[in-house]
């Protein structure tokens, strides 16, 4: 890596564009005060891609990922894209960027800040204290499996089709991350497959029992899905972290979201690749796009994440971290967490607090 920290930004659709701008905010004032050289160039990703090229990950964004040393992106999708082919939706444009990159481990950090017990939807006794790590496998099982596709049978009726489908060292891969991240936490991991139905996470679960014989220190259990989404609701301070298929940590994150009161609060990073992603695990929000309603912290505390795992910039996290608990300890909120006696503010207003309390 060169002295200069190539960043790739990819705002993409609906809020996308809103929350990027708070998030680039924060590293360019971080790069200021120590003195690290951040290179931003914006690329073109989902919906927005569509638009101008008619494709929703274009050869250029691919190379410019390629050649940066991280890669921020907002949120892709929309009403306006959702008629298109399915190889033409602006999702695609997500899955080929994590695929091209090979980001197979997607880490999502669902963690309570105790100044927002109360503005969950749960009892705070529930939630106070919890800190989950899911991670979610990201480049593989049903998302990427072929064979895939809708269609027309004999009788003019229609066959819509998905694969899910695990190899043994894509799984392996995963639980060793999962382990790793495990030892530097909790030392717990629960894998979540629904083996008594499928065949292939009935391998998940037989693969991940084998690669735990290497991590004794740590604990392992394993939990159906089903069941995994109803204690996650009823007692969610059992768990430490997660580790899942694609599409079972896709709903599993949104539903541990929910714990630390709003969607808008989680931030992602996919890593195992050659460069990782980072970004918030909501969508583009098209319902509020442009009205200065949405949360930037997800996507201000995935910038925190890059410069942790991409830069090895802790303390910078750190820092970041504290000026968001300082501003929500300030009463501070935007609307999607907002509580009686806060201060509702926007988008950009929110940006800007945090701004102020890193300076
Ligand atoms: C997420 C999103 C994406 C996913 C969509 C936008 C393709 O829901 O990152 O959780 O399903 O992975
Ligand atoms: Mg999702």
């Amino acid at each position: 890596m060169s002295d200069v920290k190539k960043i790739a930004v990819l705002p993409g659709d609906g809020i996308g564009p809103e929350i990027i701008a708070e998030a680039r905010k924060v590293l360019e004032l971080v790069g200021e005060k120590t003195g690290t050289a951040f290179e931003f160039t914006e690329g073109l990703i989902g919906g927005a891609a569509i638009d101008a090229t008619g494709n929703p990950f274009p050869e250029e964004t691919q190379e410019l990922v390629k050649a940066s040393d991280a890669v921020m992106l907002g949120a892709v999708g929309g009403p306006k894209w959702e008629g298109l082919d399915y190889a033409i939706r602006p999702e695609r444009g997500l899955l080929g960027l994590r695929a091209t990159l090979g980001a197979f481990a997607n880490l999502r950090p669902a963690k309570i800040y105790d100044e927002l017990v109360d503005a969950s939807t749960l009892k705070k006794e529930v939630i106070e204290g919890v800190d989950i790590m899911v991670v979610r496998e990201l480049t593989g099982g049903i998302y990427f499996g072929e064979p895939k596709g809708v269609e027309v049978l004999a009788d003019g009726s229609k066959k819509g089709f998905n694969t899910l489908v695990y190899t043994t060292p894509e799984i392996e891969r995963i639980a060793k991350i999962a382990f790793d991240v495990a030892r530097q936490r909790g030392r717990k991991v629960c894998s979540v497959d629904k083996a008594n139905v499928l065949e292939c996470t009935e391998l998940w679960r037989d693969v991940v029992t084998d690669v735990h014989k290497d991590y004794k220190d740590v604990e392992l259990s394993h939990m159906y899905v089903d069941n995994a989404a109803m204690q996650l609701i009823r007692n969610p301070k059992q768990f430490d972290v997660i580790v899942t298929t694609n599409m079972f940590g896709d709903i599993l994150s949104d539903a541990a979201s929910m714990l630390t009161g709003s969607i808008g609060m989680l931030p992602s990073a996919s890593m195992g690749g050659m460069v990782g992603i980072y970004e918030p695990i909501h969508g583009s929000a098209p319902d509020i796009a442009g009205q200065g309603k949405a949360n930037p912290i997800a996507t201000i505390m995935s910038a925190a994440m890059m410069l942790k795992y991409a830069f090895a910039m802790d303390d910078a996290y750190d820092d970041i971290d504290n000026a968001v608990i300082a501003v929500l300890g300030k009463g501070f909120r935007t609307p999607d967490i907002m509580q009686e006696g806060g201060t509702e503010v926007t988008c950009s207003k929110m940006g800007e607090l945090i701004l102020n309390e890193l300076t």
